[in-house]
């Protein structure tokens, strides 16, 4: 409905003897003026409200919610129901040169998406072949949110093939991309990876296969090595980059915590959750000492990394070192620390300027002597 312009003008000067009373102010401001207290009230009103609702919603609701289902949990902790699988079906679309992509079959009716990346230094396809010549492959395990596609996941691929001159293999697990849609649990992502690794294994039975984990791909990488050992059919090498002692003691660590922390129940309410529920409890402690301790590893972790703090992957270091103490011929697991001046937080030592040097030394020395933790870089 509009009015008319007579009766605007009406309102108008209706507005202006009103506002004569105040005869300081300016004749634009008149109306605004005198409905700001309400605004205010109300707007202030319903923010309070929100808040209330938010606060109620952190404080009741994620607890409840965490603590009635698993499937929940599983959610929570992987985050792969956020993931998209646009553009998945062609790695060169991401800037990954010689790149194919390629489904793997798990556990019955589970399809894992993966990319093949192959190594820089031969020509590309040239047989019309995977996997040519004898190169090592890198098994990419990445950590929680997001796909394969992810910047810092391309980063290592491209130094892996590049530099290092590896074949690199990523594969996004159940529930994530591309990949056959089912909530991911501990024992479904671990046996995607062995589905993975199997994979590889026919394909090249001479070329060394090494794994690269990546947060709590660190984990997914503990218990495949596990399973590995049991099977003998260990990798040549193992890098874990940001890795974690135990789900448990992150989430008691991490950053996201904070909130809840003076919480009196708070381990209660959500660490006990997570470690009695078998389909999240992963603990890479309880892994260390069933490892073949003749696999070297070389683990990197940044100080500043606020997801997983540094302490919580030192103690796994820690845990792995001390299993291999007295093992004759034990091979030696390095760990890397990074200053927090780097800024290289949780997932960033991939974009740190000698990664491939440091890899390449470690690949190419496996040296056998004493577990050590090299100086900061
Ligand atoms: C892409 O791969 C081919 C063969 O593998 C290589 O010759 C070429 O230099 C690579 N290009 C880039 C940009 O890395
Ligand atoms: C790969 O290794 C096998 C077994 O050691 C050897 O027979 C084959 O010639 C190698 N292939 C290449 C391309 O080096
Ligand atoms: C993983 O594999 C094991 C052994 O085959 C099987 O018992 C288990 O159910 C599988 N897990 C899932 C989530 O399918
Ligand atoms: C992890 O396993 C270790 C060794 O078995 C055990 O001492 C520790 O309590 C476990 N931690 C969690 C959080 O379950």
């Amino acid at each position: 409905m509009s009015l008319t312009a007579t009766a605007r003008e009406d309102l108008r000067l209706q507005a202006f003897a009103n506002a004569s009373n105040y005869n300081t102010m300016e004749r634009g401001d008149l109306p605004e003026t005198k409905a700001r207290p309400n605004i205010f009230k109300n707007t202030l009103l319903a923010l309070l409200i929100m808040l209330i609702a938010l606060v109620l919603l952190i404080y009741i609701g994620v607890p409840l919610s965490i603590n009635l289902s698993t499937t929940v949990r599983r959610q929570i902790l992987f985050l792969s129901f956020l993931t998209s699988s646009e553009g998945l079906s062609d790695p060169e679309s991401f800037g990954l040169n010689c790149s194919r992509n390629f489904f793997t079959t798990s556990d019955p009716g589970v399809r894992i998406a993966s990319w093949y990346m192959q190594s820089q230094d031969m020509p590309c396809f040239a047989d019309k072949e995977w996997f040519p010549g004898n190169s090592s492959t890198v098994l990419y395990l990445h950590g929680i949110t997001r796909t394969r596609s992810a910047r810092n996941r391309l980063e290592l691929m491209q130094k892996m093939a590049g530099r290092v001159k590896t074949h690199v293999v990523a594969i996004d697990y159940r529930g994530f991309g591309d990949s056959t849609n089912e909530t991911p649990s501990l024992s479904g992502v671990v046996n995607d990876s062995l589905a993975a690794y199997k994979r590889l294994r026919n394909i090249m039975p001479n070329s060394k296969i090494i794994i690269w984990g990546h947060s709590l791909g660190t984990s997914v990488t503990m218990y495949l090595a596990r399973k590995l050992h049991e099977q003998d059919d260990d990798p040549a090498a193992i890098i874990l980059e940001a890795a974690l002692d135990s789900v448990g003691n992150v989430i008691v660590h991490n950053r996201l915590s904070k909130p809840f922390k003076w919480i009196p129940w708070f381990d209660e309410i959500f660490v006990k959750p997570f470690e009695n529920d078998p389909a999240v409890d992963f603990n890479s402690t309880a892994q260390a000492s069933s490892l073949n301790p003749k696999v070297p590893m070389l683990m990197l972790h940044a100080e500043d990394d606020q997801t997983i703090p540094f302490e919580n992957g030192f103690s796994l270091y820690e845990t792995i070192r001390d299993a291999r103490k007295g093992v004759e011929n034990a091979a030696p697991v390095t760990f890397v620390p990074f200053r927090a001046a780097h800024g290289f937080g949780h997932s960033s030592i991939v974009f740190y300027g000698k990664l491939s040097d440091l890899v390449l030394g470690f690949l190419g020395s496996n040296p056998v002597g004493p577990s050590e933790v090299l100086p900061e870089i």
